[in-house]
């Protein structure tokens, strides 16, 4: 029984050593040298090459390295009745909302003024926010963005979630459903998305959802690249519709260095690591699921694949 591994960035030293640790009890094999097809029944990747995973015969479950499994699903060849699990790991989704904290007070205190000021040795003030009055959204409340939304809403903001299904948040006003992101958006100063990719949120972000939302206001893009028209952001950023965007998701990864994100003056670039996975704390629900595969038990974390999330 072995487990195929592979990633673009991972380190399957460190995840064999702590699912070694956690007791997977299976033998690593790195990809592309994973032996005999019919021994793999484990599958752990990031950005699988697509129709790879149907060649191996006895596969049991694709367990994704990320939260995110958009980067599975591209695979249109995906093996029939294959479970896919994500991870739920609370030091990432920490991780992710402080990232997201970061974002709106640095928009919310005008920092990016005061940086300017400061290189020109120019004392000025911007006028004062009101943080009890301030709307801020966050576009999909799961495990990430609901934790962004409840530390937010405890800073004082007033805060928004947009779900697919209806939820409740003590705390926070959540939307859902298509018919009411405007709504949603037209409320909110700041946005923050942190959407899975799915077909239904592929690039959601757009001129219409742009015009949406307040003039002057700001975007932060946490979840995929993919949810933003590139061409529509800049547009809305050069018009003034939009103030500024903090992003560190994008279509292609790395971001090209011809992209006009990269010198955009209202728009600041961070190379994907708003939230970065831990194998120490990740490997253990990778292998505590492969124990209770074995012994017959109910996956945990395993996504709807209709649903693409
Ligand atoms: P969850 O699956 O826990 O939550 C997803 C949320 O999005 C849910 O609230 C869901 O609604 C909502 N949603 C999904 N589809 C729609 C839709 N069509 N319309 C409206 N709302 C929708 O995911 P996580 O919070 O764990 O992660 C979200 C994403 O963050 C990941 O998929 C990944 O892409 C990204 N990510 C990025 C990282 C980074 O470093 N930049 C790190 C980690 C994750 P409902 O509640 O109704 O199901
Ligand atoms: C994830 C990511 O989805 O790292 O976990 O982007």
């Amino acid at each position: 029984m072995a487990l195929m591994f592979k990633s673009t960035g991972d380190d399957p030293v460190g995840w064999k050593k702590y699912l070694d640790e956690y007791g997977a009890g299976v033998e690593m094999r790195v990809w592309p040298d994973v032996g005999r097809l019919e021994d793999i029944e484990y599958a752990l990747v990031w950005r699988p090459e697509p129709g790879d995973l149907k060649r191996y015969p006895n596969l049991k479950a694709i367990f994704s390295m990320a939260a995110g499994v958009d980067h599975i699903f591209l695979d249109k060849e995906l093996p029939k009745g294959v479970p896919v699990c994500r991870i739920k790991d609370s030091d990432l989704t920490a991780q992710m909302s402080e990232y997201a904290i970061y974002g709106v007070l640095h928009y919310h205190r005008h920092m990016a003024g005061y940086a300017k000021a400061q290189s020109e040795s120019a004392w000025q003030k911007h006028p004062r926010g009101d943080t009890t009055r301030t709307d801020v959204g966050v576009m999909g409340v799961g495990e990430i963005g609901g934790d962004t939304a409840r530390k937010l809403a405890a800073l004082g903001f007033r805060v928004h979630g947009w779900s697919r299904t209806a939820k409740t948040i003590p705390g926070i006003t959540v939307h859902h459903g298509l018919d009411r992101l405007p709504a949603f958006l037209g409320t909110c100063r700041q946005v923050i998305c942190v959407l899975p990719l799915t077909a239904a949120t592929d690039g959601i972000l757009n001129a219409r959802t742009f015009a949406q939302m307040p003039k002057g206001s700001f975007l932060i893009s946490m979840g995929r690249g993919r949810h933003i028209v590139d061409a529509d952001l800049i547009a809305a950023l050069d018009s003034g519709q939009l103030a500024g965007a903090m992003l560190d998701v994008f279509h292609k990864e790395p971001l090209p260095s011809d992209h006009p994100f990269w010198r955009h003056p209202k728009v600041i670039v961070t190379p994907h690591i708003a939230g970065d996975l831990n194998p120490r704390t990740c490997a253990m629900q990778v292998a505590e699921n492969i124990k209770r595969h074995k012994k017959g038990e109910a996956l945990k974390n395993v996504v709807n694949p209709d649903a693409g999330y």
